[in-house]
Parts: structure tokens; sequence; C-alpha cells
């Protein structure tokens, strides 16, 4: 097969972000993104509502992505959508389009998993990026998951840790919600700690044994030191904002931080890749740029359009896919709880 000019279109629709990317071998041409503010009225992702709009904006996003990338459909060497996890509604959008698209067009089609692309959006050619080399840990921190994952290869890879109730972006975003934050909270929390001293309040971090993580408990912690502080004084969460979100933050990142020093003394891996959602996190950036100078680590940190749900990122696992000539029947079926 002729693989010297290879365009990629990428759809992502797991959640609430209708999104199209173009890839030309293996560089982005066009990353488009749909968001969705309708869930914001309901502090929370509203499955059905996000099928429907996933419906509206699947063919202006697709149309906008080729036109940016200035190429035409009929260019295209193949269509790679994520066959899961998320929503069931909301991947069966993006699933249907990639289906009937690379039918109608007569080009193969490319299922890929969301968390996989978290990590291998790591192999987007940009200029001044190096990529990862095998092996390495990669931590994938994002609304729905947090997962330590032992990468061999860009299809070799193993959960080594993983949550056992919250996601951590939930923990962000539900933290939020008792502050009266709006949805989702974590790029807002993040800004107010900027402003406020991380060791203002402490909260006690979860006691899981191994690499796995708990987050339920921290929420209830702050619910109730909340709740008490309140009740002496009705003003405390506005008076002191962003302190308590400095401290939170300060939390959230530690539990991170120990996990990840943890994954590194029990594999002997020293290079940390960190994707999702929460990997925009300027908290969980620095401290991990810290372990360079004083553990040695070597850290890998997406650019900021990469982090949280886009399709660049399974444009990429569309291409690496491609050249293994990795093609979707097209009875393949988009998976809610897909495995890594
Ligand atoms: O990867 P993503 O876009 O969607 C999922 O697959 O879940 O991640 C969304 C999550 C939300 O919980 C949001 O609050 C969190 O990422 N997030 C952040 C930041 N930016 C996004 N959390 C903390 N700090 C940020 N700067
Ligand atoms: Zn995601």
């Amino acid at each position: 097969m002729h693989k010297e000019n290879v365009y990629i279109l990428g759809i992502e629709s797991s959640c609430d972000d209708t999104a199209a990317a173009v890839l030309h071998n293996g560089k982005v041409l066009s990353n488009i993104i749909a968001n969705q503010s309708i869930h914001e009225a309901y502090g929370g992702v509203v499955p059905e509502l996000a099928s429907r709009a996933h419906q509206q904006n699947i063919v202006p996003v697709v149309d906008q992505a080729l036109k940016t990338a200035g190429i035409s459909k009929n260019e295209l060497s193949a269509v790679a959508f994520t066959k899961g996890p998320g929503l069931m509604g909301s991947l069966l959008v993006g699933s249907s389009f990639a289906k009937s698209l690379a039918f109608g067009l007569d080009i193969p089609l490319i299922e890929v998993n969301h968390m996989q692309a978290h990590i291998l959006a790591h192999f987007i050619d940009k200029e001044g990026y190096e990529k990862p080399e095998f092996p390495f840990l990669a931590m994938t921190i994002s609304g729905g998951h947090t997962q330590i994952v032992r990468v061999d290869d860009a299809f070799d890879m193993t959960v080594i840790g993983e949550t056992i109730d919250d996601a951590v972006g939930e923990a962000f975003d539900k933290s939020g919600k008792l502050l009266g934050l709006g949805y989702p909270a974590g790029p807002e929390i993040d800004k107010r700690a900027k402003l406020g001293d991380p060791k203002a309040y402490k909260f006690t971090k979860p006691k899981v044994k191994g690499l796995n993580f708990s987050f339920s408990g921290l929420k209830t912690a702050i619910l109730y030191f909340i709740r008490d502080q309140s009740k002496n004084n009705p003003e405390f969460i506005a008076q002191n904002l962003n302190a308590i979100c400095a401290s939170i933050q300060y939390t959230i990142v530690g539990i991170l931080m120990d996990k990840l020093k943890l994954a590194v003394q029990e594999t002997g891996i020293k290079s940390i890749a960190i994707g999702g959602g929460v990997s925009a996190n300027s908290g969980i950036r620095t401290a991990l740029k810290n372990t360079e100078q004083k553990y040695g680590w070597k850290t890998y940190i997406p650019a900021f359009e990469f982090t949280t749900d886009n399709a660049a990122m399974i444009g990429i696992v569309g291409y690496l896919k491609y050249l293994k000539n990795d093609f979707a029947p097209q009875n393949t079926m988009a998976t809610a709880r897909l495995k890594l």
C-alpha cells in the first residue's frame, strides 16, 4: 500500500465534546472542537443532551476540519473514530458517522481506544516536541479516568494502577461544585490556586495500597470541612476561596505524585508522560517538571490542545494503525466500557 501521503480524519465523540481533526503523516493540519455548553446549567454531563448535541455538531465540525486542513474528503486515506470508552449515546454518533463516511469513500475504517489515544497523543509530530521512548509510564488523568499505565510499545500497554472510585477530574469538579463554582471546575480551581496559599488547609490523603487511587473520601472530607467552617462563618467560602482551591489542588497533586513515585520505584522506569484533561493543571505540570532535577526523571507534558478531549489524538492513533494495516470491519460496534 502507498504510504507516503497519509491523510487521516480523526473523530472523537466519547463524552461532551464533538471533535474532528485531519493529520498528514502524523502532523496535525486541523483540530476542531465544539464544546457543549448546554451541560453547564446541570453541573455535569447529561448523556441524552450530549448525544443530541453531537448529532447537531458532527457534520459542521468534520466539514470545518477538512476546510481548515485545506483538503477534500476524497483525499482522505482513512477515517479513525473513538470506539470507547465513553457514553454510549455519544459514541454511537461518532462511530456511525465514521462508518458511513469510510464506506461512502471506500477507504479503511480505524477504531481507536480513547484512553490509548490520550497516551499516544505524545506521538503527534510537533516541532520542538520530543516523543517519549519505550518503555515509559503514562498517567492518564481526566474526568472519567485515573490510571497509571506501563507503555512498552504503542500497542503494548498495561494498566498498573487505577482509581477504585471517582476519577481525579471528578474530584476537582465535585469540590468545585461544593464551592459554588461552575462546571467543569478544574480550570477555575487551577486559576484560583495560583492566588492562594496551598498549605492554608490540610486534607488527609486516602490510604489506598499499591498503585490504585481513591478520591471519594477527599470529596467527603472537603464537604464536611466546608460545612463546619461555614457554620462558624457564613462568609467562609467567599473570604477564602483562593486558599481553599490552592489547598485542594495541593492535596490532589500530592496524591498523584505519591503514586507516581511508587510506580517509578516498582518498575524502575523513570520516563513519565501525562495525558487527559487534568494534565492541563498547572500544579501537576510543575510538580512533574520538578522531578527532572530532583529525581532525574524524564517527563513528557503534552501541549494544552492535546490534553482535554480532542480528535488529533484519535488521528495519531489512526495513523499508527494505518501504518500497520490495522483496520476495523464495518460491523464494529461502539463499546462504552472498552478496556485499554
Ligand atoms: O480528558 P477530558 O477533557 O474529558 C474526559 O475524558 O473526562 O477531561 C476533563 C476533565 C474535567 O474534570 C476538568 O475539570 C479537568 O479535566 N480539567 C482540569 C483542568 N483542565 C481540565 N482539572 C484541573 N486543572 C485544569 N487546569
Ligand atoms: Zn478523555
